[in-house]
């Protein structure tokens, strides 16, 4: 049977960060509840010149190239931080990599679940077309509000990856299991800027839509835990992995149950320092796991846990193919969160107040003229302007 999968993935987050210790002294919170009890050590804070084309732009550019420009014919853009409501930012992404007009372009939106469903859109389409590729970019903004409760779990990023067959680092295997139940755990009026959110529910219904998919994937797959060499869980922080997990645990034997511990770990270590980035969270714990664990080897099976609140969720399993590790930008990632600049929690405050723009005001942002990275310029008579 042909294989079609994640051939390129590449991961992108702006150049600032904050340290959580110093945010929860500011806060008059203990810093073990953000580092502990949340699982939080630092968060990705996004200047004005960044937004979620920007990233999706400078993600994207990581994975495409010469060779397989042409093959992509669809670019599909999910997020929940767009930033037009008819245009869709995967326009903005063909014209700055320089794609071809004969492709489709679409955006996509389910809370975090939207990227997953790209995914799935892609693999449905490469397996009628193998000879083509589509570019999935699932890119967020996640912004709660300065002193909620929601604030350490702030971050942003985008991942993109490249489905075609024969992929070089996992190949699907075909076997979601998925739900949606209307639910008002977190939601983004459009005449916000910051998300409504009730944080507690929203993890209660993340745990119970796991478990209920875990059984319904187990009788429908005959699958069992000890199939398995690790998980990527979407994770809005990353103890939420571990809450998840924590109620099946039991079903492992003792060796397993340390193998899936490990590599639990393994998948929240680049979560830890960015934050939520809402539709690309699970892909970048993803990307984690296979930058991180110690024991896997290609043919072991991956279990992919997607939540988008709202709620949705899926979860599939994916197969790691024989040069996954080559395939995995583990040092050019832990190189793009080492080198981001460090700011105070009042620079942060500041720069998390000039986010404020209208269309209505021909206006600059702070970008740089000699940047080597898309930014965004500024608006000009109502459109966004990027270089
Ligand atoms: N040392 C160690 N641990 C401590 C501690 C200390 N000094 N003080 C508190 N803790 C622990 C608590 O015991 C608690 O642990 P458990 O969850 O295991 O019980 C943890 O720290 C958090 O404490 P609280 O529940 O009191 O924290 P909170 O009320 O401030 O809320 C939150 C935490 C719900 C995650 C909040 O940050 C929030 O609302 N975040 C945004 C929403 C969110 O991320 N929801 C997750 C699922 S929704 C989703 O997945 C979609 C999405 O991306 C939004």
């Amino acid at each position: 049977m042909m294989t079609v999968g994640i051939d390129k993935i590449a991961f992108y987050t702006p150049n600032y960060v904050l340290d959580l210790v110093e945010l929860a002294k500011d806060r008059n919170d203990e810093p073990d509840k953000y580092t502990i009890g949340i699982g939080q050590d630092k968060q990705t804070v996004v200047p004005n010149f960044e937004d979620v084309v920007t990233m999706g732009a400078n993600a994207a550019s990581q994975i495409v190239t010469h060779e397989n420009r042409d093959t992509i014919d669809t670019i599909i853009f999910a997020t929940e931080s767009g930033i037009d409501n008819s245009k869709s930012g995967a326009i903005y992404i063909q014209k700055l990599l320089n794609l071809s007009e004969f492709v489709r372009t679409i955006e996509i939106k389910q809370a975090c679940y939207a990227g997953t469903f790209g995914l799935m859109q892609a693999r449905d389409y490469v397996t009628l077309h193998p000879d083509r590729s589509v570019l999935v970019i699932a890119s967020d903004i996640a912004r709660y509000g300065l002193s909620t409760p929601g604030e350490v779990t702030q971050g942003a990023g985008a991942v993109a990856m490249l489905v075609s067959s024969s992929p070089k680092i996992l190949a699907f295997n075909n076997d979601s299991v998925y739900m949606s139940r209307d639910v008002a755990d977190f939601w983004r009026p459009i005449d916000r800027e910051e998300a409504i959110v009730d944080g507690h529910l929203s993890t209660t219904i993340y745990k119970e839509m796991f478990l209920s998919l875990w059984h319904r994937y187990k009788e429908q797959t005959n699958n069992e835990l000890n199939s398995f060499a690790g998980f990527a869980f979407h994770l809005p922080y990353t103890k939420m992995g571990k809450k998840a997990l924590d109620q099946i645990m039991d079903e492992a034997n003792p060796k397993q149950q340390i193998k899936l511990a490990d590599n639990l770990r393994a998948s929240q270590i680049f979560s830890r320092d960015v934050g939520n980035l809402y539709t690309g969270s699970v892909y970048l714990s993803l990307l984690s796991l296979l930058s991180h664990a110690k024991n896997l080897k290609s043919g072991d099976k991956i279990a992919i846990f997607s939540y988008g609140s709202g709620a949705e969720a899926e979860l599939y399993s994916v197969t790691l193919q024989d040069e996954f590790l080559t395939g995995i930008p583990a040092e050019k990632t832990r190189q793009l969160l080492s080198k981001r600049k460090k700011v105070s929690v009042s620079e942060y405050e500041h720069i998390f107040s000039s986010q404020r723009f209208n269309s209505h005001e021909d206006k600059k942002t702070d970008a740089s003229e000699n940047a080597t990275t898309v930014q965004f310029l500024g608006w000009q008579n109502g459109e966004r302007i990027y270089q």
